[in-house]
């Protein structure tokens, strides 16, 4: 085989494999990691040992994390994201999930989650909920107490309480570990050369100073 053909074929089953794949299927039922793994920040979930099996109990299984909302940021916003390095049960399933609380007027800034769709359950309150495609076209609208909105895997979505008492919000991710991008931090706080924002977005100097002032982190 010709070097660029080997290149090519490379080149597609990388894209292959990164286009399918998602969190692989569990090979056992569960796998509480061994905390002494998991607690010394050099091994997380992915590699480290499972507890064993008659050390495992109903509490491991359980969370009492998002019982009340988190810190609110200045925006009116507390989110309390639960994956595996604080709720050991959720590892090796695919899944996690985040209690979102917005206070009147708040907002969850555009964001994106790299790694999985999220469904988002308005628990209480009236948020205008949105997502945006990647042909630019929004789909938003407001969503009450027992609604349900999903957002697809990747896509940068928003949230703003636009009724008169808190929003509470429950959101499910197919990830264990989804990520998240917040648009403003990404862009302003990231440290990304202040010439290539001015030149990006149409700012002067100034103006890109402020917003990295605003948003860094
Ligand atoms: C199981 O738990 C007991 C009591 O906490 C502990 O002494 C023991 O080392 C644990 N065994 C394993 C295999 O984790
Ligand atoms: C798990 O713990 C049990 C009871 O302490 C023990 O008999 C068994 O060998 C342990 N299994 C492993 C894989 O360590």
């Amino acid at each position: 085989m010709s070097q660029k053909m080997t290149v090519l074929l490379v080149f597609f089953l990388f894209h292959f494999y990164t286009t399918t794949s998602s969190d692989p299927d569990p090979v056992q039922d569960f796998c509480i990691p061994e905390p002494k793994h998991g607690s010394q920040g050099t091994v997380r979930f992915i590699g480290s040992a499972c507890k064993n099996i008659s050390n495992v109990t109903v509490d491991d299984f359980v969370f009492d994390g998002i019982r009340s909302p988190g810190n609110f940021t200045p925006m009116g916003f507390a989110g309390l994201s639960v994956n595996p390095t604080i709720f050991p049960g959720l590892n090796t399933l695919g899944m996690s999930f985040v209690r979102a609380d917005l206070n009147v007027g708040g907002v969850n800034v555009p964001h994106l989650h790299p790694r999985a769709t999220e469904i988002a359950f308005v628990i209480e309150g009236m948020v205008y909920s949105g997502f945006v495609d990647s042909m630019n076209r929004v789909f938003a609208k407001v969503i009450r107490k027992g609604e349900v909105m999903v957002f697809p895997k990747g896509l940068v979505h928003f949230q703003m309480n636009v009724g008169d008492s808190t929003a509470t919000i429950f959101g499910s991710f197919n990830s264990q570990n989804p990520g998240m991008e917040r648009i403003p931090i990404a862009i302003f706080g990231s440290g990304i050369k202040g010439e290539l924002l001015e030149k990006a977005f149409g700012l002067n100097a100034r103006e890109v100073e402020m917003l990295r002032r605003k948003f860094n982190p």
